[in-house]
């Protein structure tokens, strides 16, 4: 497995390999979990190389504390990719990327942007945006794999490429479990004990959620969930919201052309968690 830290050194790197060879790209923040080695699985699946980014990237934090408190597990990292077998690590420094302006470019995702996250983290899809585009350009990979975990953020990237002709092909993953269904994440490496036990609850709430969608209001699965919710010591609601997969704008009425999703985050104590389930696919 090559490292590679400067951008110069892996585009010569890739200039020096066939270019007929399919590139497989998996861009991270580390602290890698088996989230992270599903897509790196679902690369090797396709491409000649696999190239797995490591980069915890400064302009999508809105809040500094939480990208200084942001798990850092390089050493550890390398040895989980080494055994997955990925051809390529890129960790850059935040200077390698930046240089001396830290800042992200403003984007226009047709107002994905606007929904979710992007209403309760300000600048987060710029940040997102930003080092994309740059990941893209400096490895010009022919797959890109994101997971849905992070649903709106796949539609968002789906969206720039769509945007801006690219080559690349995204491919959306499927959310990776713990075994009592909270959805895995770096973050949670961070939860102290009860919050980590009373984490599961999110998933299980998003499950009966699905259930009652057959045959219940938007309005009354809302309050049903802000009600869960409003007697919970360890997990505090930030947002729920059912919304139409491909604008992700909140449904007004069922529509069954349409796919849907129900989306959530949380606040455990200083630890944001988020999640999401489909509501019309027959698994969950
Ligand atoms: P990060 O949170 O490290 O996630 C990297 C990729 O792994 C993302 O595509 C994310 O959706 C996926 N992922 C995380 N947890 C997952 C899980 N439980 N199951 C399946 N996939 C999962 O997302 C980012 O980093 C950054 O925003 C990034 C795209 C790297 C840009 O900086």
């Amino acid at each position: 497995m090559l490292i590679f830290n400067h951008i110069k050194s892996i585009q010569q790197y890739l200039f020096s390999i066939s270019a007929q060879k399919s590139i497989g790209f998996v861009p991270t923040m580390g602290a890698l979990h088996k989230g992270h080695l599903s897509l790196i699985n679902e690369a090797k699946k396709k491409n000649d190389v696999v190239i797995v980014s490591i980069f915890v990237n400064p302009t999508q934090f809105d809040k500094p504390e939480d990208l200084k408190n942001y798990p850092r597990f390089l050493h550890k990292d390398l040895a989980l990719l080494k055994e997955t077998g990925c051809d390529l690590v890129f960790t850059p420094s935040a200077t390698e990327i930046y240089g001396k302006n830290v800042a992200s470019t403003n984007f226009n995702f047709d107002g994905l942007e606007n929904q979710m996250e992007g209403k309760f983290r300000s600048g987060h899809f710029d940040g997102v945006g930003t080092i994309i585009t740059r990941f893209f350009k400096i490895i010009n990979p022919t797959n890109a794999y994101f997971g849905e975990k992070d649903f709106q953020q796949l539609q968002i990237i789906k969206k720039l490429v769509e945007k801006n002709n690219l080559k690349v092909k995204i491919h959306g993953c499927e959310i990776f479990r713990e075994k009592d269904g909270l959805a895995m994440s770096s973050r949670n490496s961070r939860l102290k004990e009860p919050y980590r036990k009373a984490a599961p609850f999110i998933y299980q709430t998003l499950v009966k959620a699905k259930k009652m969608f057959e045959n219940y209001t938007e309005n009354e699965i809302n309050e049903w969930v802000k009600n869960e919710f409003s007697n919970n010591k360890f997990l505090s609601l930030e947002y729920f919201q059912i919304a139409d997969e491909k604008t992700l704008q909140e449904i007004k009425t069922k529509d069954f052309n349409k796919k849907y999703r129900a989306f959530i985050a949380i606040n455990a104590e200083d630890i944001r968690l988020i999640d999401n389930i489909s509501l019309s696919s027959k698994n969950q």
